[in-house]
């Protein structure tokens, strides 16, 4: 087989700029040891995360001009209502400025105290906005799924009886939703089957519970279908989309991931009288209903990029250029969440940084070497991110896994940055025995990761 080529060809670049190992120590010094608090410019490759840092199209730049900015009924709505229902199937299209903005309208609607709400693995914003509304967030994922060892192809899986276990135990009538992510991002980018979506469906219905999907890297889960579940390998993955939503009541989505765009985002769903509570915050929190939080011009950008991120070529790359970088690291030896994701690879750092305790934040320990070593940005996703106090001790409870992301933007760096990307992880890896760990000075009371600032030990 022949190497699988970038898809595309590049009409306009953007520089970036290069800094020395020690102006980036000085840099990481005066961000608090948080990635997140260094200027962009600072940074050699951004794999922080793959959110609306997409390279658009030619055609969506032009959809861009073409927009229609009218207040209410712009022709650009009804191009994006329509790229969304052909998709998704649902009767009504909410576009939000984001994902979150969308999770934060069905939360205030559906949430509240007393209700639970399970997801496969819920990712950080959707976890603050249903405890935010005063309900539980649940994640069921499958047992397989908790390993980073396995190799299985779908790890990113609900366990199934888990769910019908919590909903026996908590009852039904406390369970406003089921939630299914797809990709299971905060489990390592991993994909959900069909047969588990719809098994998971048959436990809603049994219940009488509606079921949402968390749809951001649809088309990514989507081509995972196709090549490893039996029975999909001669299906589009346009079609294996739109069967996965045909199970669903509705979904909240991210636009900055599968919709190849900078911003955006949507609601969709069936239910008349969701729609309408739904509509109503919307118009206080976001904007008139056939805008929500955008601008005309972003619902052409979302229309145009709905259809490209289905097409086979585009997804074959995308999903080969996430394999490739955890391949090759795999053959040096550094210790990555098996088998690699669609969207990032995500470094082990217990096994890579043995030494230090999780009290001390080996991921972060990891994020900071990789900046310093080669002015590359990542994310811990472990006990900074998810870590909670217990409310007697004060000790930290930490999740299950710490993972370093390597989220990989989509159509914007090439193969020989992915190279060098390599070449920086092997060296941090090479001489692991030199990291130290971190201590938190500062953090905030909810998703403390943005915004905290640490100090080495
Ligand atoms: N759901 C999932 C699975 C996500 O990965 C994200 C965002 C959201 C919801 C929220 O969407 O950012 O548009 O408000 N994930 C980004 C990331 C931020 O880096 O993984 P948003």
């Amino acid at each position: 087989m022949k190497t699988i080529i970038e898809p595309f060809k590049i009409k306009s670049v953007e520089p970036i700029k290069f800094t020395t190992g020690e102006e980036r120590e000085s840099i990481l010094k005066n961000a608090g040891y948080n990635p997140f608090l260094i200027r962009a410019e600072d940074v050699l490759i951004d794999l922080l995360t793959d959110s609306g840092t997409s390279a658009m199209s030619a055609k969506q730049w032009s959809g861009i001009m073409d927009g229609d900015e009218s207040y209410a009924g712009a022709r650009s709505f009804y191009r994006f209502e329509k790229a969304v229902k052909n998709l998704t199937g649902f009767k009504h299209i909410i576009p939000t400025h984001q994902g979150r903005a969308a999770e934060k309208i069905l939360f205030t609607i559906v949430g509240g105290g007393g209700k639970f709400i399970p997801n496969n693995t819920h990712f950080d914003t959707t976890r603050a906005n249903v405890e935010f509304s005063g309900a539980i967030a649940i994640d069921l994922p499958c047992k397989i799924g908790r390993d980073p060892d396995t190799i299985a192809d779908f790890k990113g899986n609900m366990d199934i009886d888990a769910l019908e276990e919590f909903i026996k135990t908590q009852g039904a009538e406390n369970i406003p939703l089921i939630m299914i992510t797809v990709t299971n991002n905060s489990n390592g980018g991993q994909p959900v089957s069909m047969e588990n979506i719809r098994k998971t469906k048959d436990v809603a219905k049994k219940y009488n519970i509606p079921l949402f999907i968390d749809a951001c890297r649809f088309a990514e889960n989507a081509y995972f279908i196709k090549k490893r579940e039996k029975g999909y390998a001669n299906i589009s993955v346009q079609e294996i989309a739109q069967e996965m939503f045909a199970l669903a009541d509705g979904c909240t989505m991210s636009a900055k991931k599968d919709a190849l765009v900078n911003m955006g985002g949507f609601l969709a769903l069936n239910d008349d009288d969701l729609a309408m509570k739904a509509r109503n915050i919307l118009v206080v929190t976001e904007g008139f209903p056939t805008y929500g939080g955008l601008a005309g011009r972003d619902l052409e950008a979302i229309a145009q990029g709905l259809e490209e991120v289905v097409d086979e070529h585009y997804l074959t790359y995308r999903i080969r250029s996430v394999e490739y970088l955890g391949e090759k690291l795999t053959k040096h030896g550094v210790p990555i969440l098996q088998p690699p994701g669609g969207h990032a690879i995500y470094l082990n750092a217990k096994k890579f940084a043995p030494q230090i305790s999780l009290e001390q934040y080996p991921g972060q320990s990891i994020v900071c070497e990789l900046y310093i070593c080669g002015g590359i940005r990542s994310v811990e996703i472990g006990s900074v991110m998810f870590g909670k106090y217990d409310n007697q001790t004060g000790k930290l409870i930490s999740p299950n896994m710490e993972l370093v992301r390597l989220a990989i933007p989509r159509r914007v760096y090439t193969q020989s940055h992915i190279d060098y990307v390599i070449e920086v992880v092997t060296e941090v890896y090479q001489k692991r025995n030199n990291l130290k760990g971190y201590r938190i000075t500062f953090e905030a009371p909810m998703l403390r990761h943005f915004t905290a600032r640490f100090e080495p030990l």
